[in-house]
């Protein structure tokens, strides 16, 4: 074990604290199962002057060239966060004959294509198994444990910062400000935390997640995404009544129509395995034609968990250069594949309204959302909002389209002062 792998961290943040952290306390370990020593030479970073929660060794510099340029840097290690520059720096250093590891779902979502390319050309590789699940492997899984497999769905909670909100919001009575606060400060949002409540960063995941398991490029236009920031208390209230838990869900399936991929809200039953993922955890299920149903479930954000995915991949990279080989799976989109709209899928809907306190309303809605074909499995009036009645529906399973149009007619209906929250009811057999 003579050689040293040296590695190039751009970013000493939240993840890339945990790198040094891990690389630094378990070196030992890691170079026995690597098969070579791994030592951090330089890190780059915004402010050299910063007061940082971890002393190292390494070098902190401001001038990225001085790390992706660097001829005894092996391997580059991006985690900086959001598009630019980390695209420009992954590329550089891919060009530069580096292995690239990244936690950086922003840019493999968008631009993953071009930087296979250029990992394909210079015969390096490129890793991303934190961009998902942080902690939790999946995107191995997929590439090569489940690759026999033809898979059908992935369905999972994606989001760590949205799920710890849910889950306080939900068990604690929380508000949402001050629980987005609490998951800025332990280091689960992005720095801007609107891609996490706007359901950004989960369709980022999703692409990356359907592209691998469908073979065919899911883009981030692709996905339908819809965030946390409609749900309100009601809503929750509602759900622990009824026997439902709100959780973000990240979806994508392959069918007769397609490949459809799309973030939203759901209520799911508290007996469903996805009710019990709690604080910032994440669960992603697979459904594969040999496999079955196989659940991946572990911490999907922080700094340690995250540090533990992006060092597996610097060891990957370090086994083939201190053995001279290339075990690399770039590139798995061999295929152009119809894209299912958001519109195509079908499922149960919650829709609470508040409407005219009066005789005739009742079947009024029901007349409306039955002229578009949607039929109602139940409704519930239990309180008066002023001098309204705020209004529970469950539907049957229903079209999206149509549901739309139901929700469309019934806000302009009269006695509708209001539709207030729509929202998917998952894992539910309401036909
Ligand atoms: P972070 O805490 O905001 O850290 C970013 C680091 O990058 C900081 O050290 C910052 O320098 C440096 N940096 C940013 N822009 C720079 C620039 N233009 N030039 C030089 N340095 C720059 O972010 P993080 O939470 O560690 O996230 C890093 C990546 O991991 C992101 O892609 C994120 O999506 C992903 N990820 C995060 C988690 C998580 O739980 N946090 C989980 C999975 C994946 P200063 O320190 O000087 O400011
Ligand atoms: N902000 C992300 C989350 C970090 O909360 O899941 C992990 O990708």
């Amino acid at each position: 074990m003579d050689k040293v792998v040296r590695v190039g961290l751009l970013g000493f943040g939240t993840v890339g604290t945990g790198v040094v952290r891990v690389l630094t306390e378990n070196a030992s370990l890691i170079a026995q199962r690597a098969g070579t020593a791994i030592a951090i030479k330089k890190i780059l970073v915004r402010d050299p002057n910063k007061k940082r929660a971890l002393s190292t060794a390494a070098e902190l510099t401001t001038d990225p060239a001085s790390v992706i340029r660097d001829p005894e840097i092996d391997i580059v290690v991006e985690l900086l966060g959001g598009e630019e520059p980390a695209r420009t720096l992954m590329l550089e250093a891919l060009n530069q004959g580096k292995h690239v590891v990244t936690a950086n779902k922003d840019v493999m979502a968008k631009y993953g294509r071009e930087l296979f390319e250029a990992a394909e050309k210079n015969n390096v590789n490129l890793l991303f198994e934190a961009s998902v699940g942080g902690g939790i492997p999946i995107i191995r899984p997929l590439k090569r444990c489940l690759a026999a497999n033809r898979i059908s769905e992935v369905m999972g909670i994606v989001n760590g910062t949205t799920n710890y909100m849910l889950d306080k919001m939900t068990s604690e009575g929380m508000d949402f400000a001050t629980v987005l606060a609490e998951a800025q400060a332990k280091g689960y949002a992005e720095a801007d935390p609107t891609a996490d409540v706007g359901g950004l960063d989960a369709a980022r995941k999703i692409a990356i997640l359907a592209s691998i398991a469908f073979g065919t490029r899911v883009r981030l236009d692709d996905v339908s995404a819809e965030g946390i920031t409609k749900i309100e208390p009601e809503d929750i209230d509602y759900g622990r009544e009824l026997g439902y838990v709100i959780k973000l869900l990240a979806i994508a399936q392959e069918t007769d129509k397609g490949v459809n991929a799309r973030v939203h809200p759901a209520f799911i039953p508290l007996t469903h395995p996805l009710a019990a993922v709690r604080d910032a955890f994440n669960a992603i299920f697979i459904r594969g034609d040999a496999v079955g149903d196989a659940m991946f479930y572990g911490r999907g954000a922080g700094s340690l968990p995250t540090a533990s995915a992006v060092c597996a991949d610097i060891m990957e990279a370090a086994r083939d250069i201190a053995h001279h080989s290339s075990s690399h799976i770039l590139c798995t989109c061999f295929e152009e594949k119809r894209i299912s709209p958001i519109s195509e899928t079908e499922s149960p809907y919650y829709i609470r309204l508040l409407a005219e306190d009066k005789p005739g309303v009742m079947a009024a809605i029901a007349g409306a959302v039955g002229a578009q074909q949607v039929s109602l499995n139940s409704v519930i009036q239990k309180r008066r909002v002023g001098t309204r009645a705020e209004i529970v529906l469950i539907t049957y399973k229903v079209k999206d389209e149509d549901l739309q149009l139901a929700v469309q007619t019934l806000s302009g209906l009269s006695v509708v002062n209001k539709v207030s929250t729509v929202i998917r009811v998952v894992g539910v057999d309401a036909e």
